[in-house]
């Protein structure tokens, strides 16, 4: 007879089966990719990693930080109000001062009735695309987005059951007539009432860095408006994560600009690239609706983002450090870019073709078709045996594109690392597509 005691020590000594356990959404919710280029980074020291999408590390000022946040905490009103619970919209005088500074930025039109009740402030624009996800997307709805597109985002779309369409771009981002013919192909398959959203990045894009020209943001939402009058509404999410590191030419004015009625576009930025990722702050400005249901649904997440966060944003706007900062950055990541373009130039095998950031810290290389860039293509190997890592192109692309399958692209980031590493870094990889475009021809 078997004892109560053994009973339960056999209970607990079972490894018990979780995955029939997890809901849908955990089942669909995959670790990204590039965790796994991280450890491989982090296993062997010796790698240059071309791979993750870090800012500058020289660049963030801890020292500047220290003064502030003495300041923060020297004034006891303040200091406490940091250190407390906020509110999960995100504090109120940060929300009015943010809508200030984008009015005046002709980020959102002075014709629209824009406020501090449109804004709502996440941990990271990652969590305010998550949570538009959250609010708008059910089991086989549809999301259009760029092909390629910023990887991250493509996991969150999934974990929603969502489908994703990549539409193509070319050197200057975003081709509205494949946008129009993609919508009219969805009207002919009675699809189109399933189409939720259009996830667009507008500066600087994640992989491509290119910036989409004003004409072209004139025609999406034209084609977006005729749609909706149409009667199929289709949000779109502007991403402008990197609209503060554009370096060249003029910076564009964002779609959301064009919004009067403010019901088309939900607008977000974040202040990892401009100023720290540490921070883990962004922000979204949309329709009043669709904010206020992703402030309940935020609510379930987490009550609101670091308020201390908050506390000492409002105060690097307010001492001109974060305009000051911005400048620095720029000149940063252009010295960056010009010696990444210079390397690229000079060392890579003229069948190497590439495109010209306009800002960020990504390149984008296509090399020819026969060379598989994806981790478990020979290639990968050989840039790990010359100790360089980058993102394969494959992982940039909605799993209905054949790129998904199988690409000849990588993104490489010039983001954190410093200017050796960046030019030893490019150098090895020129070497490894040496190599492998030699065995190609052999
Ligand atoms: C295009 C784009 N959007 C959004 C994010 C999310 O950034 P964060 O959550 O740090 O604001 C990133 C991060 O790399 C990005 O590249």
């Amino acid at each position: 007879m078997v004892s109560v005691q053994n009973r339960q020590s056999a209970y607990s000594n079972a490894t018990f089966n979780w995955r029939q356990r997890f809901s849908t959404v955990a089942r669909r919710t995959l670790p990204p990719e590039i965790n796994w280029l991280m450890a491989q980074a982090l296993e062997d020291p010796d790698i240059i990693s071309l791979a993750a999408g870090f800012v500058d590390q020289e660049s963030l000022p801890h020292e500047e930080f220290a003064g502030l946040l003495r300041e923060v905490m020297e004034q006891a009103q303040n200091g406490r109000a940091a250190l407390q619970y906020g509110t999960t919209q995100g504090d109120l005088e940060f929300r009015i001062k943010l809508i200030d500074r984008l009015r005046r930025e002709q980020v959102i039109s002075s014709n629209s009735e824009i406020d501090a009740s449109h804004c709502l402030v996440g941990s990271g624009s990652q969590q305010i695309l998550y949570l538009a996800a959250e609010a708008l997307l059910d089991e086989e709805d549809i999301v259009l987005l760029e092909a390629p597109t910023y990887f991250v985002v493509l996991g969150v779309f999934k974990s929603r059951g969502a489908q994703t369409i990549g539409i193509d771009t070319d050197e200057h981002g975003l081709i509205p007539e494949r946008l129009e013919e993609c919508l009219e192909q969805l009207k002919r398959e009675k699809r189109l009432s399933r189409v939720k959203m259009l996830y667009l990045m507008s500066y600087a894009t994640n992989p491509l860095g290119v910036t989409l020209p004003q004409e072209r943001r004139r025609q999406i939402l034209s084609i977006l408006q005729r749609y909706r009058d149409g009667g199929f509404p289709i949000l779109l999410v502007e991403d402008a994560a990197y609209r503060r590191l554009v370096i060249d030419g003029e910076c564009p004015h964002p779609i959301k600009r064009f919004d009067d009625s403010n019901q088309q576009i939900l607008y977000t930025e974040s202040f990892s690239k401009s100023l720290s990722p540490g921070l883990r702050l962004g922000f979204g400005v949309g329709p009043k609706e669709l904010i206020d249901k992703m402030i309940d649904i935020k609510g379930n997440h987490d009550f609101g983002s670091s308020n201390m966060a908050q506390q000492i944003i409002k105060t690097v706007m307010q001492s001109g450090l974060f305009d000051q900062h911005l400048k620095t950055l720029q000149s940063i990541y252009r010295r960056k870019r010009d010696i990444a373009l210079n390397v690229l130039e000079k060392y890579f095998p003229p069948e190497a073709k590439w495109l010209r950031p306009s800002g960020g810290f990504y390149t984008w290389v296509v090399l020819p078709e026969a060379v598989d860039t994806s981790a478990k293509g020979h290639f990968f190997q050989t840039a790990l045996q010359e100790k360089v890592l980058y993102v394969p192109g494959d992982l940039c692309y909605s799993s209905d594109r054949p790129e998904s399958k199988r690409s000849s692209a990588m993104r490489l980031s010039y983001g954190m690392i410093g200017e050796q590493a960046l030019q030893e870094g490019y150098k090895r990889l020129a070497r490894a597509m040496e190599k492998e475009i030699s065995t190609l021809t052999a």
